[in-house]
């Protein structure tokens, strides 16, 4: 959703902001461009991924800089639309992620005034009501010009008259401040920064701050000097490297063995997750809210703490959260967001605040902006995803519900001491079956060879496996660009059985648990009509084999945890899919990893 980084120290800038940009491409790849001052302002920008941009890089020297990848919200993808952005006089320079609501009022105002214009974005705005405010000091012009912006925003910007600084400012999108030595950074997230520094000031909301190369002062939109810690991040710039694999997802998948066991270091047996007290108080109810595969996460989540804690679960899409009409508040409110980022669910984590709920986060990044919405915070840690479909994440965080699951269950007396350490044992178990699916790749392989030339597929499971299915459409339909639909099993029969032919693949997952049968019966009724099956079931079930026509195999694993192996198969074919198909795997496309607007 638009990377910003900026560096001033004592080295050449521009290849570390377009090296850093680089690890900031999965929030955007609409265009990019950077800004470098030394004795003058050197500007530069295309439309297309940062190699179109590389391609036009002359060797501009400069200590400092900005620079952009952007995620196109107005204006379509074009060089003139490409960040930075310079005022009238070409001396100012700004980047901003985010949107500014008020552009349209604030534009008419600044054309009446004289100013002109080269672009149809919002941002292009900003740089020329810096102009207008500026009287000598670049903080304090950006510090009165944020004060005039709605929306949300992060920026920097720098000005050809004040060599020794960029000033950034925060309203709702992230920034990050690196401190080197003798050399700082600025990034929206932290792979921009890892190869440089782990030590690192998070910006809060409505905050500005003065970047030198040798310190950084902040203060509040209203003038008011603010004191942070320095926190120190435990995330190696390993972790944001490909490791020799093809792609980011890829790698990110083989990981989820490791970001399993993370996840569970430390939190059990004796289940102590450190969310302040929130698994032993009393609740009638959950909600859980997130967007895209965290909201699948949610869903798993649903059935799992309806049944370890015997507690009716609601699980809403946080973009549609702040719509309904019962705000009667529910007493816990989950909100699972793997970037924390995400403006839907920060939005949802304040409105649930307001109606009165406990709010519970479950996220990945530390110190990311939905931490500082809600009462607890319980981490997944899966390291940095790079790749633009999540996968490793989704997994840990059903690893999170699980375990807030068995917590409040043990504190409620819902799950009697054997059911808790069958579950136990089976959660120790799953890095061994995760390995295990991703051991056996070869007839995932195969399966996708045959799948790759669909045009549409549908996904079935029931139970815990309905938003499994959920999710293995939504991995393949935004990798492979291939129609694909999760859907409840039982639901084919009262309508989408009618799209079905011979060259609508079905994939159906079917666990032996208590939706077994009723999921052969509707294998048998998607066989009738002539499209093929590909079951996902447990190894050696050969009653599955005979009802399908390819079967995909998973270890035994307890029923309500295998989402997990399932899921893993499911992500594996989805890539491979998008492999043959020869789609940018990583990058898909009109995508961006963390959605910062709403
Ligand atoms: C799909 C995907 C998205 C995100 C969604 C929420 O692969 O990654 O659907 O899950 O944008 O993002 P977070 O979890 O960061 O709030």
């Amino acid at each position: 959703m638009c990377g910003i980084v900026g560096y001033i120290g004592n080295r050449q800038a521009l290849p570390i902001l377009v090296e850093s940009l680089k690890r900031l491409e999965y929030r955007g790849y609409d265009s990019a461009g950077v800004s470098v001052i030394d004795r003058e302002l050197f500007n530069s920008k295309a439309a297309g991924r940062i190699t179109e941009l590389e391609k036009r890089l002359p060797d501009a020297p400069g200590r400092m800089g900005i620079a952009h990848t952007r995620w196109a919200t107005h204006g379509r993808p074009s060089d003139r639309n490409a960040h930075p952005f310079t005022d009238c006089s070409g001396r100012i320079s700004l980047v901003h992620n985010g949107i500014i609501e008020n552009h349209r009022e604030l534009r008419a105002g600044l054309e009446s005034r004289g100013h002109r214009f080269t672009s149809e974005t919002d941002t292009e705005t900003v740089v020329h009501l810096v102009e207008e405010n500026y009287k000598g000091d670049l903080r304090a012009a950006v510090s009165e010009t944020v004060r005039h912006l709605r929306g949300s925003l992060a920026l920097a910007v720098v000005h050809l008259s004040e060599p020794d600084r960029i000033v950034v400012a925060r309203d709702e999108s992230p920034l990050v401040i690196g401190l080197g030595q003798d050399e700082n950074f600025v990034a929206s997230d932290l792979p921009a920064l890892l190869k440089y520094t782990r030590r690192v000031i998070y910006l809060q909301n409505r905050e500005v701050a003065v970047i030198r190369r040798d310190g950084v002062g902040l203060e509040s939109f209203e003038g008011e000097p603010v004191e942070r810690d320095i926190a120190t991040v435990d995330w190696s710039p390993e972790d944001t490297e490909k490791g020799g694999y093809q792609h980011f997802m890829l790698k990110e998948i083989y990981e989820q063995p490791r970001a399993i066991l993370e996840s569970l270091i430390g939190r059990i047996p004796g289940l102590e997750l450190d969310i302040g007290g929130i698994d032993k108080e009393d609740f009638d109810s959950v909600k859980i809210v997130a967007c895209g595969t965290s909201f699948h996460a949610g869903l798993v989540g649903k059935y799992v703490l309806e049944q370890l804690t015997g507690l009716p679960v609601i699980v809403e899409a946080a973009s549609e959260y702040r719509y309904s009409a019962n705000t009667r508040y529910s007493p816990l409110m989950v909100l699972v967001s793997q970037s924390g980022e995400s403006a839907d669910t920060l939005q949802a984590a304040r409105e649930a605040r307001r109606r009165g709920s406990r709010t519970l986060a479950i996220t990945n990044v530390v110190g990311s902006s939905i931490t500082r919405e809600v009462d607890s915070v319980l981490y997944t840690r899966a390291g940095p995803e790079i790749g633009v479909a999540a996968t490793k994440t989704f997994t840990s965080q059903l690893i999170a519900l699980y375990l807030l699951g068995m917590a409040m269950g043990k504190h409620r007396g819902t799950l009697l001491p054997s059911q808790l350490q069958e579950l136990i044992d089976g959660l120790r178990k799953l890095p061994r079956d995760v390995q295990s699916v991703l051991d056996n790749r070869g007839a995932i392989k195969l399966t996708a060879e045959w799948m790759a030339q669909a045009r549409d597929v549908f996904f079935i499971g029931r139970n815990v496996h309905y938003p499994t299915a959920l999710e293995g459409a939504l991995k393949l339909k935004e990798i492979s660009y291939i129609h694909a639909e999760g859907l409840p099993a039982g639901e084919l029969k009262h309508g989408p059985n009618a799209l079905l032919t011979a060259e609508t693949p079905v994939v159906a997952i079917a666990i032996r648990d208590h939706t077994y049968d009723k999921m052969l019966s509707n294998i048998g009724e998607v066989s009738a009509r002539s499209a093929p099956v590909i079951a996902i079931g447990l190894e050696n079930d050969r009653e599955l084999k005979k009802a399908s026509d390819l079967t995909l195999y998973v270890p035994e694993v307890r029923p309500v945890l295998s989402p997990v192996p399932v899921i893993t198969t499911l992500q594996l074919l989805a890539y491979h899919v998008a492999l043959i198909r020869g789609c940018e795997i990583d990058k898909p496309r009109n995508l961006a990893k963390s959605v910062t607007v709403e």
